[in-house]
Parts: C-alpha cells; structure tokens; sequence
C-alpha cells in the first residue's frame, strides 16, 4: 500500500513575496508536501487543510502600510508550529504584541548573523555560529512579543531571528530559501523535521504511485485524450496516464508543420515506437500553410493556427468515439496564479492553444501535474523513464516557428529557419551551463541585406539569435554569451544555411522586449 503523500503538509501563507514559490519549491525538495494560499484563506479551509506546520513568507509592505496584508489572529491560535520569513516575522510579532519599527535605512544583501540558541531551528550550527544569509527588509523588529527570545542577531539587527517559549513559533529576518543563505536548507529542515515532526516521503515515487491510483479510480475503464506537443508537461502527462491505464489512453499529435527540425519525427518514433502509446498522429503540415497564406499579422497567425488545432483535434477525437475526458498539462504555478496574492494575471499559459478544447468539446478535464512545480514535472519524467531530450526541451510557444518567421509563413522560409534552428541548438546543447538557459533559439527577419561570398555578392536574409535566461518566462534577461560561441554559431549559419547572409544577437531583456519576436 503506498503512502498517503498528502497526509501530512506544510501550508505556506503568501504575502506577497518574490520568493513565495520558492519557498515551497525549498520545501517540496525536502520531500515535504506543501500548499501556497493567499494570506487571508479562510480559517475554516487552513482548519481543512490540517497542515502540521505553517509559513508565513515575506511581502514588499511594511506592517504600518495602510493597506497591509494581514492574517486572522486565528492562525496563531491553531497550536501549529510557525516559521515567519522576513515580513511573515515581523508580521508575526507585531500580532502578537511586539513592537516592529519602520526604518528608512534598508537591510539590502548578504549579511552575516550570528546564532545564538542551538536548538530546533539552528539545531547543529553550533559548529559554526556564524552563518551568510540574504536579508532584504526595511523594518525590524524592535521589542518582542511576550514569551518570545531573540536567538539570533546581526549587526544591523539586534533580532535577526526569535523564538516563542513552546518552541513552536519561530521568525526569521533573513530568507532562508534563496541560494544566498548556503545554511537555508539546514534551517528549513529543522523546521520541517525537528519542529513539525514531518517526515521527508514526499518523492517522486510515491507521487507517481499515488497518481496512478487515482487516474485509475477517476476513469473507471473510460477512455481519455491527451493532445501531445512532444514537450515536457504533456509528454510527462501522457506516460504517466499510460503507465497507469495503458490503451484507455489515446495521444492526438497535431504535425502543424510549424515544428522544429525532427520533431514529429521524434514523436512518433517515441510515443508510437518506444513507449507503445496509443498515438494518432495527424499530418497536417498543408492545411496549416494553406490557412497561412498571405498572412502576416501575429495575432491573425495565432487565430488560425489554435482554431484549426482544435478542429483537427476534435475530429480526430470524434473518429475514436465516446470520449468524456482530456488530460492536460496544467502545473502548479498556474494553479496558484489564479488564486495569488494579487489575484488572477496574464501569463504564459493564455497562450496556451489547447485552452478551448475542453469547454468546445465538452470534456472533463484531468490535471495529473495540477500540484508540481516545474523541476517536479522533470523529475517524474525522469522516473517514468522519459528520454533526457524530452525532460530537457525548451518551452515551445505553440504555434510554433509561425511566429519566429516575421511576415508569411511559407515553406521556404520554414525550411531556412528550421536549419539555423537546429545550429543554434546544437552549440548552445554543447554549451556548459546550457540548462540555465531558459531559451535559445532563431527568429527569421523580413529582411534582406547584402553580402560577399566568394567573389559574388549576395543578396540574402537575415536571421536573429534569441538567448534568454529566466524563471518562469514573464521577466527574462538575454545571456551573455561568450563571444566565441557567438562567432560559431553565426559562421555555421552563414555557411550552412543555403538563403542567410547576416547573423544578429538580440540584446533586449522583456520587460520592454517579449522573448519572442510576434
Ligand atoms: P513572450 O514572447 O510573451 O513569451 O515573452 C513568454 C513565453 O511564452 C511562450 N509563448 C507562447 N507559448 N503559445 C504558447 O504556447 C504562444 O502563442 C506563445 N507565445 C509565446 C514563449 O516561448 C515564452 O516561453
């Protein structure tokens, strides 16, 4: 019988900090099971939920600022135990009756503190009492609530961390989930296993095992689609509701024609071949280019390629007969974006081009990944025994190469993109430190430029190189490449790829820029 992964779980209150999902992210890596709520859930879901400890995590406002994010008192009431992170402390302390000032002098940086109580919390830093963290506040606690110690202190804080007399409450001014505390992990551990006596069975395994069960229990011998991309989340998505009900399970792979070099190849090969899915694969490279003729604007591109996705999906869906349910690749990160601290916002996910097929068709749908972050979904592809490419691919907008092709879309243009694509691919995958990369990949100008080959002058296209770094694709930063790597790539493009004369870098970061260039 495996193990109820759920039953025991860490709530994690949201205040509005940077670092919330990291937090949980932090957490779920101690093999702990944890949920994100926003600050003011009501009591009676938290009383629902019966976390075996709680997380208060930090927040931009200061506890005086009018519109300040507060708690139920409630919450402290609970006996739970509480770990308050940086506003979640001072928070914390100002509820209970201590006295947090403003202060106009920010604690900004790594910053050194020293402990001062070697239990629960800082249990085995008595090795070493000094300890790097990342403190990041503008208040700070002044006076402390009663029943409560100081166990730690820096130079600029005097409180750096404190402690209720039960031991069960504790506050940090520092953050220890970010890679600039390098004790953090310790701390958070302590937390987790000394003080709220969980235990680390929160892996991938038991994820799986549990899932599989459930998957089993929700479809009762009916059968299900999953509209498969060749990425990772409805890769995953597909073996993981292969493994648990085998040929009830049919994929739909829609060639839009619009794909990087091999990659239909690559699914079906894959899918079809090596896991023996059931995978229809629909050829459908003609219809979209016919659809695409003559246009040149992004959204119109958009519009025609997710209409006619569905369509073709429904289709294909209706030739298999009677089928009540879709499996899809939603992630945790959506999930909680919709019910965050600042409420529902636009992100990648309104991309997404299987967005309408549900309520079309009249699907219900199943999330098998609804709870994993991102490194999560990875590493259960991994244990399914996924292909490294497939586990490792880069975020792939779906519409494809449409809209890295300014202006029409034409086979010509798909095939010369397609070949530098391919180069870029290929040095950035030889490349160390190439998975830090969020993206990498060519855009194709609607431009022509003259150039020199051999004796003759050429008159050909220009293609831009994309490299960003980023988190979760709604900020991003172009890397700074090496400029020898540029070189490289730039040279094989111009001499590999018949139709490319000039190879540019895009220097912009998004905010302005997008990642992509439509
Ligand atoms: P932008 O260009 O908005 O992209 O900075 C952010 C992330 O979203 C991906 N993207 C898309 N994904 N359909 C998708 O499924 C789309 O139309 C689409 N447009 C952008 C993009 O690759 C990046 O990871």
């Amino acid at each position: 019988m495996p193990v109820d992964i759920h039953q025991e779980k860490i709530l994690i209150l949201d205040f509005g900090s940077q670092y919330t999902q990291l937090i949980a992210r932090r957490v779920r890596e101690c093999k702990v099971y944890c949920v994100i709520k926003p600050f003011n859930v009501k009591m009676e879901e938290i009383e629902q939920l019966n976390p075996k400890g709680i997380i208060l995590s930090g927040g931009p406002s200061s506890v005086y600022d009018e519109n300040a994010p507060y708690c139920s008192h409630q919450v402290f009431e609970l006996g739970v135990p509480i770990l308050g992170i940086c506003y979640g402390m001072q928070f914390m302390a100002h509820m209970l009756g201590g006295g947090v000032k403003g202060s106009s002098r920010r604690e900004y940086g790594q910053t050194e503190v020293r402990i001062d109580d070697f239990t629960d919390l800082f249990a085995g830093f008595d090795n070493s009492p000094h300890i790097d963290v990342w403190m990041s506040h503008g208040d700070k606690i002044q006076t402390l609530p009663p029943g409560f110690n100081a166990i730690a202190h820096s130079k600029n804080s005097p409180i750096a961390a404190i402690k209720d007399n039960n031991a069960k409450i504790f506050g940090v001014q520092f953050h220890p989930e970010v890679a600039h505390t390098p004790r953090g992990m310790e701390i958070l551990k302590n937390f987790l296993y000394e003080v709220c006596g969980c235990l680390p069975n929160w892996t991938m395994e038991s994820f799986i095992n549990n899932s599989i069960i459930e998957i089993k229990k929700k479809l009762r011998g009916e059968r299900i689609v999953c509209a498969l991309s060749g990425g990772v989340d409805s890769s995953v998505v597909a073996a993981l509701i292969h493994r648990a009900v085998g040929d009830q399970l049919v994929c739909i792979f829609v060639d839009n024609g619009l794909l990087r070099k091999d990659e239909a190849r690559e699914v079906k090969r894959v899918f079809g071949g090596h896991y023996k899915i059931n995978l229809r694969f629909i050829d459908a490279e003609d219809v979209f280019l016919e659809k695409l003729k003559g246009v040149t604007d992004p959204e119109d591109k958009r519009k025609i390629i997710g209409n006619k996705f569905i369509c073709l999906f429904e289709e294909e869906a209706k030739k298999i007969g009677d089928v009540r349910y879709l499996a899809q690749g939603t992630l945790y990160p959506d999930v909680i974006e919709s019910i965050s601290f600042g409420g529902p916002s636009a992100t990648i996910k309104s991309h997404h081009n299987v967005g309408g097929l549900p309520e079309k068709m009249n699907l219900q749908l199943i999330e098998p990944l609804r709870e994993l972050f991102k490194d999560e979904v990875r590493l259960v592809g991994r244990e399914l025994g996924l292909l490294e490419e497939t586990i490792n691919r880069q975020p792939f907008p779906g519409p494809g190469l449409a809209v890295r092709i300014l202006g029409e879309v034409t086979k010509e243009n798909l095939s010369i993109l397609r070949e530098a694509d391919c180069i870029v691919a290929d040095e950035i995958g030889k490349t160390e430190g190439y998975k830090e990369i969020w993206q990498s990949f060519a855009v194709l100008l609607p431009v022509k430029t003259v150039g020199v080959m051999g004796d003759e002058r050429t008159y050909e296209n220009v293609v831009a190189l994309r490299v960003v770094e980023s988190r979760d694709g709604m900020t991003a930063d172009w890397v700074r490449l090496p400029y020898e790597l540029l070189g490289r790539v730039s040279n094989r493009i111009i001499n590999e790829v018949k139709g490319v004369n000039r190879v540019v870098y895009d220097i912009s970061s998004k905010p302005p820029s997008t990642i992509e260039w439509e």
